[in-house]
């Protein structure tokens, strides 16, 4: 699906899908030049960083092998805390592994720093972060990127993984949702 299927949900297209492969791709030999010898594990969280991962993994010149998590922030309705439940764990043991979280967006950066940490503390070798967005003056918590695709505004943004009550997920483009659509000023 594109914004011309949308109708006027959407305000503007921060980044095409084109945009956004051609800038996963130099991401790709960042990585691969950054882990010669080793590749590392690809740690997903679901369910946003779905379409990154896809497209990440593939464009990779190296064995891509994906884990998943998924973690929700405790207390419902309220900011995030920076506590975190996990709602789905790793498969894998990643003690002595180099692991890359793969992540749409870092917002707060609560739940990235967070976990972060948690992924350390099982003896991970290296925990570094790879996101696709990010939004630099929304930060509340210093957490080292080491990968990031684009900053962006503090805006509410859809698309490439990325949902409003589970919907726009499967929007191709990055885009700011209208705020009419979650009741907000025009
Ligand atoms: P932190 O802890 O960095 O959390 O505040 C990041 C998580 O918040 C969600 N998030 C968004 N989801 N559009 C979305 O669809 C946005 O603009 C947005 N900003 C933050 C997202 O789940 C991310 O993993
Ligand atoms: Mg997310």
């Amino acid at each position: 699906m594109d914004a011309t299927h949308l109708g006027n949900d959407l305000t503007v297209v921060l980044h095409t899908e084109a945009e956004l492969l051609a800038r996963l791709a130099e991401m790709a030999r960042e990585i691969e030049a950054d882990y010669p010898e080793e590749p590392p594990l690809l740690v997903g969280v679901l369910k946003g960083a779905v379409m990154v991962m896809a497209d990440l993994a593939r464009e990779l010149r190296f064995h891509a092998q994906m884990d998943w998590m998924a973690v929700s922030s405790y207390g419902a309705g309220t900011k995030s805390s920076g506590v975190v439940k996990i709602l789905k764990d790793l498969d894998a043991d990643i003690a002595g592994r180099d692991v890359l979280i793969v992540e749409d967006i870092i917002d707060s950066g609560l739940t990235l720093s967070w976990l972060k940490e948690n992924l350390e503390s099982r003896g991970a070798k290296s925990v570094r972060i790879c996101t696709m967005l990010r939004k630099p003056e929304a930060l509340k918590v210093q957490v080292d990127v080491a990968y990031v695709g684009f900053d962006i505004p503090v805006q509410f943004v859809v698309g490439y993984g990325l949902d409003y009550a589970e919907n726009y997920r499967n929007l191709r483009d990055v885009a700011v949702l209208a705020p009419h659509v979650y009741g907000g000023e025009e």
